[in-house]
Parts: C-alpha cells; structure tokens; sequence
C-alpha cells in the first residue's frame, strides 16, 4: 500500500506522522512546493522509526510528482491555513487554485487513488476536487465532519467527566464556524442520551464551543490547529486500507441524500477500501433538517464563487 500526503505544514506532517505510527501503509510520499521542506520532515519522522518501531518508508519530495505514482490514498492538505480572526471561507481565491492543480498532477500519475481532502474551505474544496476531476463520487472524501466529531465528544467529554470514546456523537453539515451541526440529540454516553446527564444551558454551550472549536485553537496558536486535524485525516487512511467499514462524518457529494443534491456536506457515511461506500440517514428531526438546509446554502453561496476565480 501506498499513500501520499500533500502539503508538508503542521497537518500534513501530523498526518504523515500519525499513518507511519500506525503502519498503515508500506510506502509513504510527503510532498510540497517549498523547497526542502517535506525532504526534511520526512527525514525526521524517519529517524523515529526505530525509536517508536515502525516500518513504513517515509521519502520527502520537493513538487516532484511522479515520486506519488501509484498512491492508494492522497491526502491534500495544500494551501494557506487561516490566521486569527480569519473565517476557513476566506481562503477560497487562494486555495481553489491550488487544490484544483494538486488533484491534476495527483491522478496523472495515480489515477486509481482515493482522495482525502482537509484543505479550506474544505466543503467547497472537496466539491471542487470532484467537479474539476470528475472522478467517480465515492473516491472523493472531506475530512471535516471527522474533525468536527471528534472535537465534539471532547467538549461533551469535559462536561460529562468522562471518557471521550465512551461516547457517540456526530456533528454533520458544513466545516464552517457557523455552518457545523453537532447533533446533540443523537448523542450517546455508552447508549444512554446525554441529554440525561446535562442541562439544556450545558448543551447549548457544548454545541457553541464545537462550532468554534478551530477558531479557538486558532487565537490560542496564531495559526490552524495540526493534532486533531492530522489524525483524523489518517484515521480516515486507517478505515480505507484496513477496509473497516467504520461510520464517520464526512463530507461527500449529494445526490438527493439528506435532501439536497449538487453539493458537497458533512453526513454519515461508511468508509472502506472504496472510500465512502454508504451514506446513513439519521433521520433529521424538522429544526435539524432546517439548520442542514440552511448549511447547505451558505456552502453553495461559496461553492458559486468558484466560477468567479
Ligand atoms: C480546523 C481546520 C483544519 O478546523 O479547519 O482546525
């Protein structure tokens, strides 16, 4: 197996990092435009391998392509990440450009890759990656609602006092600070509702501090957030090469699912050796499927300005 992680910043790093820990694959490509960059981390992480006992090959590549043929996975984290006080929405002009060539020098030399896409706005840059490839829609994935999720069960996980894996939550819609659905009332603390244990003030503070997660890592750090970022793109890698039919929140192309089609949004979805192989129906309450409906506007309001770049 083989994987190619793209953009050699703090969350492809991560992510690297966090595939060669867990030996997901045999072979592992960094690549970035600047010069030395993704040689040097990948040097790095390989002078680990005896310290933390993996086996993966890590090589480093300075925008040389055909080092990445024959990628089973590519996970594109190109782009500018934001800065304080910045929206994910306005890295639109620049990161279009740059994911829509990453995905063209991609599949020339791996036409047969699945695609994991965590660059911002991440919604549109994953509709962007599938309309500019045309590739078939289950190889196209955001890595957004993983995030999100994630980030979710640690909030509910601070207010319970519990494990963050004894719980079950999702947060589906956009990876926007305003465009997130945590789904409160599907949540779970091993099965029984959260909503048992906290009140309507706590949830209601959860939910915020969820949408805002990234933005609150992003005024502590004074740039985008890696940890969480970077492993949830490789926990993604993980389900597609170990074929684990796990459920995950990501966002994929909608065709009618949760009631909107020609777009690209965060919704359940079964992630295996062909990508995301199936979409769940969580069964959307009227106020949840208002706030997805009105998700899935300002997602295509953004997705429009791509045919101004
Ligand atoms: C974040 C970036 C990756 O939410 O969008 O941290």
């Amino acid at each position: 197996m083989k994987v190619t992680v793209v953009g050699a910043g703090a969350v492809g790093a991560t992510c690297a990092d966090n595939i060669a820990r867990k030996e997901l694959c045999q072979e592992l490509v960094l690549l970035d435009i600047k010069e030395g960059i993704a040689e040097g981390k990948a040097q790095d992480m390989m002078q680990t391998a005896t310290l933390l006992g993996f086996d993966t090959k890590i090589s480093g590549s300075t925008n040389d392509y055909s080092k990445t043929a024959g990628s089973d996975v590519v996970v594109i984290t190109s782009g500018l990440p934001r800065k304080p006080g910045m929206t994910r929405e306005e890295l639109i002009g620049v990161n279009a450009g740059i994911v829509k060539g990453v995905c063209e020098n991609i599949l020339k030399h791996s036409p047969n890759a699945i695609i994991i896409v965590i660059s911002n706005p991440m919604d549109t840059m994953t509709y962007l990656a599938l309309q500019s490839t045309g590739l078939p829609k289950h190889r196209i994935i955001g890595m957004g609602g993983t995030l999100d999720s994630s980030r979710f069960k640690y909030q509910l996980s601070q207010h319970l006092g519990c494990s963050p894996s004894d719980l079950n939550a999702v947060v589906v819609g956009g990876h926007g600070d305003t465009t997130m659905i945590p789904l409160i009332r599907h949540a779970t603390w091993n099965s029984a509702p959260v909503s048992d244990f906290l009140s309507a003030e706590q949830q209601e503070k959860i939910v915020k501090d969820t949408m805002v997660g990234g933005a609150t890592l992003t005024a502590l750090i004074g740039t985008s957030a890696w940890y969480a970022p970077g492993a949830a793109g490789a926990a993604l890698v993980e389900a597609i090469l170990r074929d684990e039919k796990k459920l995950f929140t990501c966002c994929v192309s909608l065709d009618g699912e949760y009631g909107q089609k020609d777009i690209c949004l965060g919704v359940p979805v079964i992630i295996g050796k062909n990508g995301w192989e199936k979409i769940i129906d969580f069964k959307l309450n009227e106020s949840e499927q208002a706030a997805f409906d009105k998700c899935a506007a300002a997602v295509r309001s953004m997705n429009d300005v791509l045919k101004t770049l």
